[in-house]
Formats: C-alpha cells, sequence, structure tokens
C-alpha cells in the first residue's frame, strides 16, 4: 500500500523530492490546479500539501473520502475548512515559523515604501516625471509604531523597527506579557496603541473579534494622519472605510499584501489610490522561506502518514 500525496500548488522542489524519496509515498505535483481539475484529482488523495491559493471547503474535502491530512506551506489555515476537516478525521498542520522573517522583511519594506513614497516615486520617473517635491516622505526615527498581534511575525518587526530607532509598543490580548517585555515592547490596551501610533502594522488572525477592525470607527480613535500596513490577513479591514479616510486624509497613507478576496476585483476600492502602496500576497514569497515551508510542510506528512507522528496540529481534536 503507498499514501498519494497530492501538491496541487507551486511548492518548492526539495519538497517533492523529498516526498519521492519516502518509501510509501507515491506523490503527484502538477502545479497549481485550476479548481475542476483539482476537484478531480483529490478524489484518492490520502494528503495534500497547499499554500493559500488552494480553497480546502466542504465541496472540496467531500470529494476527498481517502483523506487524512492537510499539511498548509504557510501560516494562515483560514483556506482550509477547519471544521469539516475536523468532522472528516482529516488531521490539519500547519508551518508557523518557516516565513517569520521573510514575512517581517516585507513589512517593513512596505513601511519604508509608505514613509518615502517609493512606488509613487518609482512609477512617476517610469511614466518620465521628474516629481522630487510631490513625495517628501518622513523618517521612521523618533515615530510610534503600534504593533497589533505581537506573534512571531510582528516580534521580528519590533526588533527590526527598533534598529530603525522607532518607539515600538503592541496589543496582544493572548501574548504572554514576559515575551513582549523579553524584547522591550510594552503590551497596552488597542485605544491607546491606536491614539499613539504614527505607524500601525496588523499581524492578527482574522476571527469574529478582529474582523473589519480597521473600519470608521478604529479609525477615528488613530492619530490624525496615522499610516496603516496590512500584510497579514485582508478581511481585518474594511477597504471602503479606509478608502474614505484615505480620500480625506484622516489616515496618510496605507500599504497592503493582502486582501478579503485574493486576486481583488478591479475595481477595489483601495487599489489605485495615490497614498496607498499594493502588492500581491508576496511578504512569504521568497525562495528562502519557500524552500523552508514546503520541506517543513512535506516532512510533516510524510511522518502522520508513515509513523502516525502529528506535529504542529491545527485540529487536535482529530487525535486519538
Ligand atoms: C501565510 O499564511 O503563510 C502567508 O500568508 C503566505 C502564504 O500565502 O502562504
Amino acid at each position: 500500500m503507498s499514501f498519494h500525496v497530492l501538491v496541487p500548488d507551486n511548492v518548492h522542489q526539495k519538497a517533492i523530492d523529498l516526498l519521492e524519496a519516502s518509501d510509501g509515498i507515491r506523490v503527484t505535483a502538477p502545479g497549481k490546479l485550476e479548481r475542476a481539475d483539482l476537484l478531480v484529482a483529490v478524489a484518492d488523495a490520502h494528503a495534500l500539501i497547499i499554500r493559500s491559493g488552494v480553497m480546502a471547503d466542504v465541496e472540496l474535502l467531500a470529494g476527498a473520502p481517502q483523506l487524512k491530512a492537510i499539511a498548509r506551506a504557510g501560516v494562515g489555515v483560514d483556506n482550509i475548512d477547519l471544521a469539516a476537516a475536523t468532522d472528516r478525521g482529516i488531521l490539519v498542520m500547519n508551518t508557523p515559523g518557516g516565513n517569520t522573517i521573510s514575512t517581517a522583511e516585507h513589512t517593513f519594506g512596505l513601511m519604508i515604501a509608505l514613509s518615502r513614497h517609493i512606488s509613487q516615486g518609482h512609477q512617476s520617473l517610469a511614466e518620465g516625471r521628474w516629481d522630487r517635491k510631490l513625495f517628501s516622505g518622513v523618517e521612521l526615527k523618533g515615530k510610534t509604531l503600534g504593533i497589533i498581534g505581537l506573534g512571531r511575525i510582528g516580534q521580528a518587526i519590533a526588533t527590526r523597527a527598533q534598529a530603525f530607532e522607532m518607539t515600538v509598543i503592541a496589543h496582544d490580548p493572548y501574548l504572554p506579557p514576559a515575551v513582549a517585555e523579553a524584547i522591550s515592547v510594552p503590551l497596552l490596551p488597542l485605544a491607546e496603541v491606536y491614539a499613539r501610533s504614527d505607524f500601525l502594522s496588523f499581524h492578527a488572525m482574522v476571527t469574529d473579534e478582529t474582523r473589519g477592525m480597521v473600519n470608521t470607527d478604529s479609525i477615528a480613535r488613530m492619530k490624525d494622519g496615522v499610516r496603516i500596513i496590512n500584510a497579514a490577513r485582508g478581511a481585518l479591514i474594511n477597504s471602503a472605510d479606509l478608502a474614505e479616510a484615505l480620500k480625506n486624509g484622516v489616515v496618510a497613507g496605507a500599504a497592503l499584501d493582502v486582501y478579503e478576496r485574493e486576486p481583488p476585483p478591479a475595481d477595489h476600492p483601495l487599489i489605485g489610490l495615490p497614498n496607498v502602496v499594493h502588492t500581491p500576497h508576496l511578504a512569504a514569497s521568497t525562495s528562502d522561506a519557500q524552500v523552508t515551508v514546503a520541506v517543513e510542510a512535506a516532512q510533516l506528512i510524510v511522518d502522520y502518514l508513515l509513523e502516525g507522528k502529528a506535529d504542529n496540529v491545527c485540529n487536535p481534536a482529530v487525535l486519538p
């Protein structure tokens, strides 16, 4: 008996090599599949390795009667219906550490691009203009960065911001205070972080509590001229409300890597605004991070299928 592992997205070849070298594993790695082809391909799969672009929803899980495990090459499992997977006894695992630095560095890049109008300056020069006055920016040194969600990525951003001589404060109701103390970041109530921050960077998961947390009400509690960065999940932001605040200057700028729907629709209210910098969900897209998360995900699947060993489990209720 061999287990069929389907990899219906572009993950690093080293992960495929690891799977192919494992006795008892048969791997199919066709690259990114269209939805219809994916639904056919999962029919006899025992395990899946996916990135954020594959929706492992009720329909897909129902069409995969042999499925035992899904490994997410990345952090967020919001593209996997965890309740449905749990009902079907399918173990879901992720690779939470593998893309921390890449995501933190991209977030930092977005913050610098935002403070110095780098994308707008690039575009204007490419279009033949020499707009030196238009794109005067602000320094990061001496500014306050508020981090909402001080997990692995938030912490990596905090230490980088401290190196830039920023004052870093954070809100995270779930983090043990000692972790924040160890990197000299005060944990404060959300209202205080909003009121004091020149830059706000969001690193929370999407839950009922955090969905749309950037909205007209919360923006009214932020500093006038705040700059907002989101490289976590698009649904943290109410896009229409933020667009309004960017148009009337209450929010000076926003830098975004993520959108409620990806790819976002052509008429997305934030895309193309002059004070918005945006990238197409690139934060974890480095060769370094993609090797790490792919190999970790492949190892998780091999260990679970062949030895029953389960690590980084997102739905522990499946385990005996
Ligand atoms: C993640 O959740 O790990 C990131 O958003 C990157 C990805 O798309 O895999």
